[in-house]
Parts: structure tokens; sequence; C-alpha cells
């Protein structure tokens, strides 16, 4: 193993630049150590480009950027690696598989987001990954008893209950004598998830029940020592301000996953919304959280699988003299 005396190598990007160095004992990704450094800010403020299809992808509402999930899946998997989204949408996820050369397989219970992802793919000329209609508790179950496939990476994006079915409204601040309408007006004529309403939860517990299922056959599809990003936002409601972000770091936890951070996306470009001005303070969401667990190994890596990590790490900076920017 003579070739294991050189720890680290320099990655050049297509243009020729210096990436950094790459050490080849890396049990996590691809990222050299400047990189990987970057990858560990705990604020993102960043808005995407409106890229793959956003018009048809705006259907959905709840959609994040592929651009977003690649620089995610890119800071917790290795090329070829297995990434799950339980909840997967019009395939924010998964086009972020396809833009790091990962492979994705997501599950969504409403068929009209997964055909809206299979035009995208068309359009785009991409080659779909693998996307699973149906409720996740029963498809993981699925999976798990036929013990074929287990994750390096779980990336979702939690839907909400019932409370969320209607769109927020702009200029719906309350007049002098009404009551609070809260952020999501009913009298609103957009709809955002009117299409999911019917696959919605009833209520918060019905949600909670839902993530506890769904997170618990998550946390067994995971291989041990691998991570899972969940992107949450808090929510004011009717008056209220709900702290969802704790929620699921209460939920993951009991279930096994170790809390090891949470990253805030502030998305510059969205527009601040009006509320109670004049009346009460309420605040403008420009930002969501994403909470980052872990599932811990219970055995230590042994010397013979650093062996092999190793070896597939060199495998793969030898194929490729510089990897993506
Ligand atoms: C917040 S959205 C995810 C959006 C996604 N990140 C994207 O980029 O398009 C949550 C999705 O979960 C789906 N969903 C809700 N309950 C589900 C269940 N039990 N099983 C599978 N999918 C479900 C909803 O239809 C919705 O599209």
């Amino acid at each position: 193993m003579g070739e294991y005396n050189i720890r680290k190598i320099e990655l050049f990007s297509k243009n020729g630049k210096s990436r950094g160095f790459y050490d080849l004992a890396n049990q996590l990704n691809d990222l050299t150590g400047k990189e990987w450094v970057f990858s560990t800010k705990s604020v993102i403020p960043k808005g995407y480009p409106p890229s793959f299809k956003l018009k048809l992808r705006n259907k959905h509402g709840g959609q994040k950027p592929p651009e977003l999930c690649e620089s995610l899946i890119s800071t917790f998997t290795k090329e070829g690696d297995f990434v799950l989204d339980p909840f997967c949408g019009v395939g924010g996820t998964l086009i972020g598989c396809h833009l790091s050369n990962r492979i994705g397989v997501g599950v969504e219970i409403n068929k009209d987001w997964i055909d809206i992802y299979h035009n995208i793919c068309d359009l785009e000329s991409i080659e779909p990954q693998e996307m699973i209609h149906g409720d996740s508790r029963g498809i993981l179950r699925n999976l798990i008893e036929k013990n074929k496939k287990k994750f390096d990476f779980i990336l979702t994006d939690i839907p909400y209950w019932k409370m969320d079915v209607v769109e927020k409204s702009k200029g719906t601040y309350k007049k002098v004598g009404e009551d609070s309408k809260g952020i999501y007006s009913e009298k609103s004529k957009l709809s955002r998830f009117s299409r999911d309403s019917k696959y919605l939860e009833r209520t918060k517990e019905d949600w909670e029940s839902l993530v506890n299922d769904v997170f618990s056959d998550c946390f067994s599809l995971l291989k041990p020592g691998s991570y899972c990003a969940v992107f949450i936002g808090n929510m004011y409601y009717k008056g209220r301000y709900f702290l969802l972000n704790a929620d699921i770091a209460r939920i993951l936890s009991q279930i096994g996953f170790i809390l090891k951070g949470e990253i805030i996306w502030y998305d510059v470009n969205k527009k601040l919304h009006l509320y109670g001005i004049s009346y009460s303070w309420i605040p403008s969401i420009v930002h969501q959280f994403i909470m980052i667990f872990r599932k811990e190994r219970t055995i230590k890596l042994s010397k013979g699988e650093k062996e092999i990590i190793q070896a597939n790490n060199l495998n793969r900076t030898k194929n490729k003299t510089s990897f993506k920017n």
C-alpha cells in the first residue's frame, strides 16, 4: 500500500484553478480542505438563479433550488453515493443529485409533482432519477423489508399540516378592529399547496406523527456514520410563532439521530410582505433552517475499511484530474 504514503492531492477545477488539497483519508465527501471549511458556514446568504424550468417548478410553491441541494449533497456525500428524499415534490434533491453525480431516490405522494419532475427532465435532457409514487410511510417500510438499499445521505423538505393550504397574500394586514388573520389569509385567491391539501396532515399532532414515522424508517435506511439534512421554516400563524425546527430536533433526537447543527438559508431574493404595520410586529420571514443530523456509528471503522476508503478516493482522483468547481 505504498501509494498511501501520498496523503493529499491538489485538485484543479475545469478552468485550471486550484481547488486546494484533497485528503485521501476523507471519509465523507470529495471536497478539498478549503472547500470543506467553506461548507461549515452556518449561514448561506444566497438567492438562486431561475434554473431548471423554474416556472414549472413554481407550480409546487415549496420547491428548493437544485443548486443549493447540490451543494448540500456535495458536502455530505461522495460521487456515486445514494441519496434519499422521502418528500421529494418536484425534485429539487433529485436534480441536485444529477448536478453532483449522485444517485437519488425520491418518494412523492402527489402524482402531479412527479409528472412535473419528469417533464423538467425531458425539457432539460436530464436522465431522471428514481421517483417512487406513494406514501413514504408504506414505501420506506417496503424498502427496509426488501433490504435492498441503504443510503449515504437523506436530504428532504418537510410538508406542513393543513394550516399551510392557503397562500399568504400580499398586503393582508389587519384593519382597525379586525381579528388577526395570521400570515395565511383565508381570503387569499391563491392556494400554494391546494393540490396537496388532500395529502396534508390534519393537525399538528398528525404532522408530528408523520414526521416520527417517516424519519424512524429513514433512520433504518441510513448507513451508520451518515447524515440527514432537513429543510424547515418556522411559522407565524394566527398571532403565534411556531418553532418547527425545535419540533423537528426533538422528534428526530427521540428516534436516535444526533443533532449536529443548523444552517440558516437566507434567501436574499425573497420579497418582504406587509403584515400588521402600525398594529403589531409580525416578522417577514426570509430564512429557512437546514437542520443537520447524523446517525452515529456504533462501531469504529476498522483499519481495512479505512484502507478501502483511501483506495477508492485515490481511484476517484486518478480518474479525474479536476472535479467540478
Ligand atoms: C415541502 S414539499 C418538498 C418540495 C421539494 N423539496 C422540491 O424541491 O420540490 C413536501 C412534499 O411532500 C409531499 N408529501 C406529503 N406527505 C407525503 C407522504 N406521506 N409521503 C410522500 N410524500 C408526501 C407533498 O406532496 C410535497 O410535495
